[in-house]
């Protein structure tokens, strides 16, 4: 959606898929979804460095809601979970320079059984949430059919759009269609939406994060294209720092979720994140070629019969990413190649290694590299044609 918002991929923490539908306060207050839950992570966000590194939307997901609307018919927060009201949680996030977030269904009830958004309540929700001082909605599609999908995720748009104030919107409409064309129509969804949800939701394990990777790579034609500034495909939360993960697959998420243009909106518990979680997850360089302006999502160039895959993303300034995953289980992986074989124009080149800090110096396209890839890692490399001397003189 073309209305000056996020123009790089929004950054931020969001709370499904660590913290689910815990509504137990009582026996788990630490752990529930509660005002308290997202205040603690607005306070780790704004004091742990996320902040300055672009993690600013805390979102609230699904099971935020009291089971009833208002006497005026407008959606209200459980009120022994949020018994100071979102208002108050916003100026809270606002307070630390963080935006807040929050969920709503397109359909009679969310996932989990609380109010919906039919058709007639649109217009409501949409002025609630901005009177909230709300900075993003995440619009779910549980419990409609896709005519009234087809009706209602446009009409929200225009809805955010008439209360003036500026909501960034995620769609979950093309998961509820089946993700692809013709079924989904991507021009329309860079038209009335910041970002949408293609495929299924993530879970904490790498059989799921490598399932979203293959699905995303196998259908690029498709889904590459729709992406650009105020557009963006959506893969699904950061799973990094939980359960699941390795530290070499936590370092594939992060390198894939960059080369795809992805939202970098992780689901983790922020006050007991491990150091190793929390380097990946704050990786400089990484985080630049996710948020690179040009805002063009990358493509798997490769699938090599050693199960090592080569992904590749264009980036200003004539610089671009590469990242060689390997799906194998037995061994770290040499694999050999060059530029040239990889495409690139004839010329000579730098290449920094994201997850090492090594520079590369002296390459061509012709220079022969090897490179070693652990069993689900990955080796990432930002590359940069080298400035010659010679061209500085002219100027
Ligand atoms: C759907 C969404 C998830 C999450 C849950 C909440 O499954 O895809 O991201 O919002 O609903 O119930």
């Amino acid at each position: 959606l073309d209305n000056g918002l996020l123009r790089t991929p929004p950054m931020g923490w969001m709370a499904w898929e660590r913290f689910r539908c815990d509504v137990d306060c009582k026996d788990d207050p630490k752990n529930c979804i509660s005002e308290n839950l997202f205040r603690d992570m607005a306070d780790r966000l704004a004091e742990d460095g996320w902040r300055e590194l672009g993690y600013e939307y805390v979102i609230i997901d699904d099971c935020w809601m009291s089971k009833q609307r208002d006497e005026h018919g407008r959606l209200q927060p459980d009120p022994l979970r949020f018994p100071g009201g979102i208002a108050k949680l916003a100026r809270y996030v606002h307070d630390r320079g963080l935006k807040l977030g929050i969920y709503a269904d397109m359909g009679t009830h969310t996932c989990m059984g609380y109010p919906g958004t039919t058709l007639d309540k649109i217009e409501i929700d949409a002025q609630t949430f901005a009177s909230w001082g709300v900075d993003y909605l995440k619009f779910d599609g549980c419990h409609s059919n896709p005519v009234e999908q087809m009706i209602g995720y446009p009409r929200m748009s225009k809805a955010l759009n008439a209360t003036g104030r500026p909501i960034a919107y995620s769609c979950s409409w093309p998961v509820y269609v089946g993700g692809l064309p013709p079924n989904v129509n991507y021009s329309l969804m860079g038209e009335i939406c910041h970002l949408w949800r293609n495929y299924y939701d993530i879970q904490d394990s790498w059989d799921s994060v490598i399932n979203i990777v293959d699905w995303f790579s196998n259908n690029q034609d498709a889904l590459q294209p729709a992406a650009g500034p105020g557009r963006w495909n959506d893969p699904d939360m950061l799973v990094i720092g939980n359960f699941g993960l390795s530290i070499d697959q936590a370092r594939s998420q992060m390198a894939l979720w960059a080369i795809m243009a992805a939202p970098l909106i992780m689901s983790n518990d922020l006050r007991t994140l491990s150091n190793d979680a929390r380097a990946i997850l704050q990786n400089k360089v990484a985080i630049s070629i996710n948020q690179d302006p040009r805002g063009m999502q990358g493509r798997r160039l490769l699938q090599e019969k050693s199960h090592i895959e080569v992904y590749w993303r264009p980036l200003s300034n004539s610089a671009s990413a590469l990242v060689f995953l390997s799906h194998r289980q037995d061994m770290p992986y040499l694999y050999h190649t060059s530029l040239a074989k990889l495409h690139y124009d004839p010329g000579s080149y730098e290449a920094y290694d994201v997850f090492t800090g090594r520079t590369m110096t002296g390459l061509t396209h012709t220079t022969d590299l090897k490179v070693s890839i652990n069993p689900s890692g990955v080796v990432m490399w930002y590359i940069y044609p080298t400035k010659h001397k010679r061209f500085h003189n002219t100027w």
